[in-house]
């Protein structure tokens, strides 16, 4: 009997240690040498930073947004965690915060320094046009840049941190959206021009974050935006089937950004980039739901009237599907954190027809030369 109880005792342990070793691995960073991400753009990477926008009319800080993961608002727009945090889970890093939480916890003095983790600098509503939704509030891409240009300059982020981290970009829908707005300036381009206007700003944020020592970059592309139920607020617009114009300028759109990550290796000395393509990623989805997961890829799980997409989530009057995951959208604009875990996946582990011309893992475990 005491002979059983010791060799329990004795197993027991040796699980315990199995255990604990699994889980320190886990916890720890599994990726050689991979310290931080920094995060720009719009809605889907923004994790809270319009909570902090004086006056900011663009928001996901109230009930029910975060509900499935978080259990409380973040200012993140989807039910749960987006393609930062996935990431970050897969690197083994913490969440990053939104820079204008941290800016205003360094100024007051409840925080020394900026995070060693990177930074999530993206603004929802933002685009890639400085003027791009300019009167709500949000922080568009060039002050983005402003802001790490500053943090950079003033020595309040390590370079070697800069270097060695991955600066994930995804804007661009919002310029597209609002481009078919019945009520736009009278003088507009047209769609080629205002595709090529938009390529041309992304040309310029590599351009900017390469000179302030960025060395690794992965060029988000936009999904089938004229597929978000919010297409149903668009006079005139089909609710029946995508909005194939607005499609076809998005397609344009990521043609030009592949085009840039194909020149990197030309153009920028030392730098690595890749290019998720999130539109075909997202047509998979759409194409043979029921093997992703999804009982729904055209409705928002979360809003009300035609699609779900006539008010946002949380709004006087919405109501919210039981199952949220099971939906590819979340809210009239956004996916669901389903969505956006099979595109992180997608983003980290994939092939070429996802993301290239190397992956995520393959790019997060290159070692950058300490310049
Ligand atoms: C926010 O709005 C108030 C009232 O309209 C105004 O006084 C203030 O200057 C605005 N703040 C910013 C940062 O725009
Ligand atoms: C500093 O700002 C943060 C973020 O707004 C807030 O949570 C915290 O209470 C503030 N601390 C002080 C000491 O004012
Ligand atoms: C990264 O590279 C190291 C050696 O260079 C290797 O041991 C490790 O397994 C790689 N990690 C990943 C996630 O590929």
């Amino acid at each position: 009997m005491l002979k059983m109880i010791i060799k329990l005792l004795f197993l027991l342990l040796v699980l315990l240690v199995l255990f604990s070793s699994c889980s320190f691995s886990a916890a720890n960073n599994n990726v050689e040498d991979l310290p931080g991400i920094f995060a720009f753009g719009d809605s889907v990477l923004d994790a809270g930073n319009n909570h902090f926008n004086q006056n900011c009319t663009v928001q996901a800080d109230f009930p029910p947004y975060g509900s499935t993961f978080f259990h409380h608002p973040t200012g993140r727009f989807s039910n749960g965690r987006t393609v930062v945090d996935f990431i970050s889970q897969y690197i083994g890093i913490e969440f990053q915060k939104p820079y204008s939480e941290a800016h205003i916890e360094v100024l007051n003095g409840s925080r020394k320094a900026y995070p060693s983790n990177g930074i999530n600098f993206a603004s929802a509503g933002s685009g890639v046009l400085q003027g791009t939704n300019k009167d709500w509030g949000i922080t568009p891409l060039q002050d983005q840049i402003q802001q790490f240009q500053a943090l950079v300059e003033q020595n309040q982020i390590d370079q070697n941190l800069v270097q060695k981290s991955v600066f994930l970009f995804e804007s661009g829908s919002n310029d597209i959206f609002d481009y078919f707005l019945p009520f736009d300036t009278p003088n507009q381009l047209d769609p080629d021009a205002h595709v090529q206007a938009m390529v041309a700003q992304v040309m310029k944020f590599i351009d900017q974050i390469y000179k302030l020592g960025a060395r690794k970059i992965v060029l988000v592309s936009l999904g089938p935006v004229g597929c978000v139920p919010a297409r149903a607020l668009l006079p005139g617009a089909p609710t029946d089937h995508c909005h194939e114009r607005m499609n076809v300028m998005v397609k344009n759109y990521n043609k030009g950004l592949e085009t840039l990550v194909n020149d990197i290796p030309i153009k920028y000395h030392g730098l690595v980039g890749a290019y998720g393509a999130v539109y075909d990623i997202v047509q998979r989805f759409r194409a043979i739901p029921t093997r992703y997961g999804f009982s729904d890829v055209t409705n928002a799980c979360c809003g009300y009237g035609k699609l779900g997409g006539l008010i946002q989530c949380g709004k006087e009057g919405y109501q919210t599907c039981t199952k949220p995951n099971e939906f590819l959208f979340w809210d009239y604009f956004h996916p669901s954190e389903h969505t956006y875990k099979l595109i992180s996946k997608a983003f980290w582990g994939g092939n070429k027809l996802q993301i290239r011309p190397i992956n995520l893992k393959t790019l997060a475990n290159i070692t950058i030369a300490h310049t």
